[in-house]
């Protein structure tokens, strides 16, 4: 069953807003140790607010939403209770976006973010298995001015922080206003992402790569539009970390039929599956998997496909990329084996194992690796 094959696969998660992660339970018991008003009566009423129609609606319940989040533990709680999710679901590696400013515009100093982050991650290393990397994301609608004040208060953390982002409000902040505080953070060794081509247009993606100097894009569904562009991030192979059901939720798309996942798969792009912020979006990274994966037809080899993009594209060091792999690998192998036992042809024939010979294949399953 490709069902069981999604669950099982080990995965890694590139495009996830830790305050994106904060579930409505949580969110209430977090509101009630800070003794802080709040406006909802209960969890069926938060979750009936999560209704979007666009990425303002969502952020604006986003932010409201974060603003529970008053001490180090607090923080410490959110990613935790997001690390042990993810691990359920076996991933294996997590890259973390985190909005400094949205805590610290109301106060809460940037150490208390960073500190009860960066505990949980490192918890959950020992006790869960989990690597994770940590991405500071600039909130595109506050000034360039406010971005390198935040770069700054980063600085004494910078071990902790692999690089930094782009979010919040796309249309009217293009990235080449940020060209400043992206120069600068490179020149203090932090790797570059951004938000681009979600609600933006094609335009903004060029702009991330050629102004801030990107390694990955995230979304940039909207690339599309324009062919040129496509090439080059074919050519350069450059990750693009895809949040289908947040595309949905935002309207970015208008149903996950719609979605052009496959059509970005088809043309070569290096695409990856994500969640974005699955307490608002209805979805982890599995469920993301399951519903591309039946709307859009996706069998083994797309899913597999992702799954490896995603694992290239971390920002993990070398020996741990390849030791992720390798057991990407030796699971896939492993399940090729138990389909071959149970004859029921359910393997796949990825480039790794296209070398067999064609007997095997045409019995619908593979010779043993
Ligand atoms: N886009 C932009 N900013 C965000 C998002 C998003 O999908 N999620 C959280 N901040
Ligand atoms: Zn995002």
């Amino acid at each position: 069953m490709i069902e069981t094959f999604i669950r099982d696969i080990p995965k890694t998660e590139l495009h996830i807003h830790i305050e994106g992660s904060l579930e409505p339970d949580l969110m209430f018991e977090i509101a009630e140790r800070n003794k802080l008003v709040f406006p909802f009566n209960s969890i069926k009423e938060v979750r009936s607010a999560y209704q979007f129609t666009d990425l303002k609606s969502f952020l604006d319940v986003y932010y409201e939403g974060a603003g529970v989040l008053v001490q180090e533990r607090d923080f410490y709680d959110m990613t935790r209770a997001y690390l042990k999710r993810a691990h359920a679901q076996n991933v294996r590696h997590t890259e973390i976006f985190f909005d400094p400013q949205t805590h610290t515009n109301r106060g809460i100093s940037f150490e208390t973010v960073i500190t009860g982050i960066h505990r949980a991650l490192v918890d959950a290393q020992r006790h869960l298995g989990i690597s994770s990397k940590l991405i500071m994301c600039f909130l595109r609608h506050l000034s360039t001015d406010s971005a390198i004040e935040t770069l700054k208060q980063a600085l004494p953390f910078k071990e902790w922080i692999v690089g930094v982002g782009l979010d919040s409000c796309e249309v009217g902040y293009p990235p080449e206003k940020f060209t400043r505080v992206f120069d600068k953070a490179l020149e203090e060794g932090f790797l570059t992402v951004a938000h681009a081509g979600e609600e933006g247009p094609a335009e903004y993606v060029r702009q991330a790569l050629e102004k801030l100097r990107v390694s990955r894009i995230d979304h940039g569904v909207r690339c599309v539009a324009d062919t040129q562009l496509v090439k080059k991030l074919v050519a350069e192979q450059v990750p693009l970390t895809v949040c289908p059901l947040s595309n949905v939720r935002l309207h970015i798309f208008d149903s996950i039929k719609k979605h052009n996942l496959k059509h970005m798969l088809e043309l070569g792009l290096c695409v990856t599956v994500n969640s974005d912020d699955p307490a608002y979006f209805g979805g982890y990274i599995t469920e993301n998997f399951l519903a591309v994966q039946e709307a859009l037809n996706l069998n083994h080899d797309d899913i597999y496909r992702l799954v490896k993009n995603s694992f290239e594209a971390t920002f993990l060091d070398k020996q741990r990329k390849q030791y992720l792999i390798t057991e990407l690998d030796t699971f896939i192998s492993g399940y090729n084996q138990r389909g071959m036992e149970r004859h029921k042809g359910d393997t796949f024939t990825h480039s790794m194992h296209q070398t067999l010979n064609k007997e095997s294949c045409d019995r619908g399953s593979l010779g043993s690796v």
